[in-house]
């Protein structure tokens, strides 16, 4: 049977109402990593809006993983009590409520990025990050104090996802991802860019696929065995020209990660070096990596990327190019992206009743 944008997926006891999850995005916008009325309001609009799936932005597990000191966080009972209100509220719209579980490594400790993006010392609201190496991210400026993870470091923060997971799962998320994308703390460890350790942790593929694979079997332990757990990754670094992290190393990963426990793989790229080379930005720009990954391990994949249209994400998922159109920034345009993609093509959904009048049901 050919599956479309608005065919359930089943994920373990999971039943995700359609195919569109909303991608993380950082809002930058709590207090100490306490979510605030803007993460009721900027998560439950797209709850509102039908989309599948709400995922909450990269949730930090420990403070020292934080990207900035305004990131989501869910290091203690008080984050996940005040994330609890919003899980209820996905809930109660029908879509399925996620959290991405993330630790930012050697991107951790900068300013938001409407304040610049800017490296912050310790003594000045920053704090010392911890990375598989001790190369900092090249940053313009001076980047905060760094150092390599010590064999205690990497079970310390093996231990903070495993907290953080079952806190996530008390504050009600029926999905977990793990964030292995985009130049953070466990995308460190998979690339040979960011990491040069000589323990078991780096070096061979073995070692460097190490920590990714303990991480997402030890969230998959404390995770209840009907919910599913993803993981993010990026793809590939898009640095071809040096010894990198790339889509075939992806490909082998991705059933290791099945193996791990991760019920889908959420397919993203880059973020890893300032020096990557984007080979094309426009419309679906990641899709082929998921596609990839799919066909050639059967591992169900998400496809993210420049997906704005409703038409072109119908088509991801009839064409069977991957199960999740996962949309991001035309979500931040468009909260209702999932109630005017059924309009477009034509299929009933379920609408809110209270907003059936503006789009002519009654
Ligand atoms: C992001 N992205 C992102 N990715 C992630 O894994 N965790 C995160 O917290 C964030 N934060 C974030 C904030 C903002 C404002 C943007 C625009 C993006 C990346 C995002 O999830 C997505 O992968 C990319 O934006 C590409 O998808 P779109 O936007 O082309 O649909």
């Amino acid at each position: 049977m050919t599956e479309s944008l608005f065919s359930p997926l089943s994920l373990r006891e999971t039943t995700v109402p359609n195919r569109v999850m909303v991608s993380p995005m950082c809002q930058y916008s709590t207090n100490d990593g306490v979510a605030t009325e803007w993460h009721r309001v900027h998560l439950g609009s797209r709850a509102v809006g039908g989309a599948g799936i709400v995922m909450t932005e990269a949730t930090a597990v420990e403070a020292r993983g934080r990207i900035t000191p305004h990131d989501l966080g869910i290091w203690s009972e008080e984050h996940a009590e005040a994330l609890k209100p919003i899980t209820e509220f996905v809930r109660s719209q029908g879509s399925v409520p996620a959290i991405q579980l993330a630790h930012a490594g050697r991107k951790a400790s900068k300013t938001r990025p409407w304040d610049g993006s800017e490296p912050l010392s310790p003594d000045e609201a920053g704090w010392e990050t911890v990375a598989p190496s001790p190369d900092p991210y090249p940053y313009e400026d001076e980047p905060p104090a760094q150092r390599a993870m010590t064999a205690e470091d990497v079970e310390d923060v093996t231990q903070a996802f495993v907290d953080a997971a079952k806190r996530a799962d008390e504050a009600g998320f029926e999905i977990a991802e793990v964030h292995a994308a985009h130049g953070y703390l466990l995308h460190e460890f998979l690339s040979p860019v960011t990491n040069d350790r000589d323990d078991e942790y780096g070096g061979s593929f073995e070692n460097r696929t190490r920590l990714v694979r303990e991480v997402t079997a030890a969230v998959r332990e404390v995770w209840p065995d009907d919910k599913p757990v993803f993981v993010r990754i990026s793809a590939t670094d898009w640095l071809p020209d040096r010894e990198s992290w790339d889509l075939d190393q992806s490909v082998e990963l991705a059933p290791q990660l099945a193996e791990a426990g991760a019920d889908l793989v959420d397919v993203s790229a880059g973020g890893i070096h300032p020096d990557q080379q984007i080979p094309n930005s426009g419309p679906g720009y990641q899709i082929p990596y998921a596609e990839a990954i799919k066909e050639n391990t059967g591992v169900a994949v998400g496809a993210v990327g420049g997906i704005t249209e409703a038409e072109q994400a119908d088509q991801l998922i009839r064409n069977d190019r991957a199960d999740l159109a996962i949309v991001g920034r035309e979500h931040l345009r468009d909260p209702y992206f999932t109630l005017h993609a059924a309009q477009e093509l034509g299929v009933d959904v379920e609408l809110p009743v209270q907003y059936r009048r503006g789009f002519d049901l009654d």
